[in-house]
């Protein structure tokens, strides 16, 4: 696993095998310029239910500069891990976490896909906890995420992460405010300013 990712520029810190409770293996790496082929191919399996959950629109898919978008990051303020797996004897990305820094730069929003053959299986909450320790090691110390209601498997992933999560409603979504290094400073979270995160609609720039 993992020929497509030697273009990422950060530490092999980050790519680690993961092994999943149902003994499942997955590689989570840093995401490249040479994943585009098969970032798409990823979210062309995904169901019309799980495009809505993620872009919150029913997205058809992503177009060639949404997909260059996705996989060019710099590493530093807009930084993706993908989970990668061995399936059929190919290699494939089956799920992706990413974070945008915030204009305040020690906050970042995230978001997260899993393709629906492989969700509950543990790996939202392994890409979670992964780019929170990417997100700390950036300086980050404040996450915030943008959720629908009827969301309610991955208000259960961020609240697993930190049960002191600030829950805020914005209009047709929850505005979801949490520590990067999760339990241990529940209830340590320092509010934004309003309206700060307006991300989750993916736009590239
Ligand atoms: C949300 C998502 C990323 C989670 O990924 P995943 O790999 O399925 O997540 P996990 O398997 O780590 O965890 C799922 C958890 O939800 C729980 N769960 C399942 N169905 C649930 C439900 N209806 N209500 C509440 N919790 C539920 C599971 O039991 C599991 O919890 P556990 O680890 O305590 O047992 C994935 O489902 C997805 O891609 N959804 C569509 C896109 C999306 O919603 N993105 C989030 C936008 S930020």
């Amino acid at each position: 696993m993992g020929v497509r990712s030697e273009q990422s520029s950060l530490p092999a810190q980050y790519r680690r095998l993961v092994v999943l409770r149902d003994g499942g293996q997955i590689l989570l790496r840093p995401v490249s310029r040479a994943d585009k082929d098969a970032v798409r191919d990823m979210v062309g399996r995904l169901s019309p239910d799980t495009r809505f959950l993620r872009f919150h629109h029913y997205k058809p898919g992503l177009t060639e500069r949404e997909i260059d978008y996705f996989c060019d990051v710099d590493q530093e303020n807009h930084i993706a891990l993908v989970a990668e797996m061995t399936r059929r004897g190919r290699d494939e990305i089956v799920g992706a976490g990413r974070f945008y820094r915030l204009a305040r730069g020690d906050r970042a929003e995230v978001s997260f896909v899993v393709e629906d053959a492989e969700q509950g299986r543990g790996i939202g909450t392994v890409l979670l906890r992964s780019l929170a320790e990417l997100a700390r090691d950036k300086g980050v110390t404040t996450l915030v995420a943008e959720l629908l209601y009827e969301n309610t498997v991955m208000m259960h992933v961020f609240r697993s992460y930190d049960p002191g999560l600030r829950v805020v409603v914005n209009g047709h979504c929850y505005h979801l405010t949490f520590s990067a290094r999760g339990p241990e400073t529940a209830g340590d979270i320092a509010p934004g300013p309003a309206g700060e995160a307006s991300l989750t609609d993916f736009r590239p720039p």
